[in-house]
Formats: structure tokens, C-alpha cells, sequence
């Protein structure tokens, strides 16, 4: 059984602004200087809709021009940042690429427990990724508040790879999804504990590399 020790700081009142990944620059980012102004999502920071109608990427990897925001290179170390005062007592989080337009992602890092209530975080883009043209999203499951999955989505361009999109999907798991009418739920003040979270882990909150995966979704 899941034995979670109730976190020492008290349960924050749950504003309504959540937060929402500002670099990399995600697609209709008011942060992204280039974003014409006629696409700006000025809600960036609210989550995707509970019946699951903009999964993934609030429906923007489908709707949106395609432009790279970043050129990264596999095995250099990369940070993300998130804006937003609205952190919702932490959480987990992923970061992902889809080769398929959003078809499917894996995750490259999870951070389980205590995310994002840093602003930053850092992780390293494996060798063994694709190169040319790919989505990076982070995904967010917060610990407070109402269950909600967040979702923000960048186009970015991948260079010094080993590895192919197909190896690349094999190696590294899919992200968790839950709370889009699939099926799945998280429960509240009960941190998520990815069954797959892949080859980069960071822990934070009550998790530890000792939890036991929560929730149980197939
Ligand atoms: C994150 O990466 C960007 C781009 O490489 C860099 O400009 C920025 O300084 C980094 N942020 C921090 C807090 O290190
Ligand atoms: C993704 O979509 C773009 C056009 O929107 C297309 O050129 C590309 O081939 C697609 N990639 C895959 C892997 O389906």
C-alpha cells in the first residue's frame, strides 16, 4: 500500500492562475516573441479540458504553423522553465518528444513530487534521440487543486542523434495520462508516481525512488 506522509506545509488556498512552461517557448506562447499576436493563447497556464477534446498539446500541435523555437542538440544539457504563481503544492511532471506529430510521447525526464515548484529544471537530451524535426512538451499533474492534467507543447529541431525515431520510441516509455476522460484520474494530495518515468528521474515532495507507482492505470 501507498503510505504518504501529508506534506509539512499547509495546503495553500488554489488561485485560479496555474502555470505554464516559458522556455522553451511552447506553441501560441505570449512569451515567444514571434507568436503573431492573432494566435497568442492568453491561458496558456489553464489546463487541458477534462473531456479530453485538446489532448495533446491543447489541440495547437495540429492547428498551429509549424516553427522550431529551439535547435537542440542530443547530449547537451537543456533547461526548462515555468511562469505562473499558481503551483498547486507541487506535483509530477514529464518531459517528452513525439516524432509523430503528437501521435505519441515519451518521456526523456520525470520529476516526481514537488513539480514545478522550482522554476527551473534541467535535464539532458539523450544520444540515442532522433534528429529533425520534433514535439517537446511538458506535462504537468498538480498535487492540489482540482484534478487536471496541463500540457504545453514546443516544436523544436533535434541534431547529433544516434538514434531513430522507432528506437527511440522502444526505449523510452509513454507519458502518463490522466484526468482527460481517459480513464485514469489522480487523487488529490497524493503525489503521482509514474510507473514508467524512464532514464532520467529527479524526486521531489514526498516522493522518493522507493514510492510506489500511484495511480494504478493501465
Ligand atoms: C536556460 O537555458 C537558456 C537557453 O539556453 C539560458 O538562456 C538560460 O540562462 C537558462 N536558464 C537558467 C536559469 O540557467
Ligand atoms: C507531421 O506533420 C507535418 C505537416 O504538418 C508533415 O510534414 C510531417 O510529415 C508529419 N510528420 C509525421 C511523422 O507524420
Amino acid at each position: 500500500m501507498l503510505v504518504k506522509a501529508v506534506a509539512s506545509f499547509m495546503a495553500i488556498g488554489v488561485a485560479s492562475a496555474h502555470m505554464e512552461l516559458d522556455w522553451p517557448y511552447p506553441l501560441r506562447s505570449k512569451f515567444d516573441p514571434n507568436t503573431p499576436e492573432n494566435l497568442i493563447d492568453y491561458s496558456m497556464t489553464s489546463p487541458l479540458d477534462a473531456d479530453g477534446s485538446n489532448f495533446p498539446c491543447k489541440g495547437y500541435n495540429t492547428n498551429t504553423p509549424w516553427r522550431a523555437t529551439v535547435a537542440w542538440s542530443a547530449g547537451q544539457q537543456y533547461n526548462i522553465s515555468l511562469a505562473g504563481s499558481a503551483t498547486h503544492g507541487g506535483g509530477s511532471c514529464q518531459l517528452s518528444l513525439s516524432y509523430d506529430n503528437g501521435t505519441s510521447f515519451h518521456v526523456i525526464e520525470s520529476i516526481e513530487g514537488g513539480c514545478p515548484l522550482q522554476s527551473k529544471y534541467d535535464f539532458t537530451m539523450p544520444d540515442d534521440v532522433a534528429n529533425g524535426d520534433a514535439l517537446f512538451a511538458w506535462t504537468w499533474f498538480n498535487f492540489e487543486g482540482n484534478r487536471e492534467m496541463y500540457m504545453n507543447c514546443v516544436d523544436i529541431t533535434i541534431s547529433g542523434g544516434s538514434g531513430t525515431a522507432g528506437a527511440f520510441e522502444s526505449a523510452y516509455p509513454a507519458i502518463f495520462v490522466a484526468n482527460v476522460n481517459n480513464g485514469c484520474s489522480t487523487v488529490e494530495q497524493q503525489e503521482v508516481v509514474f510507473a514508467n518515468p524512464g532514464k532520467q528521474v529527479l524526486y521531489g515532495g514526498s516522493v522518493t525512488s522507493s514510492s510506489s507507482p500511484f495511480p494504478s492505470c493501465s
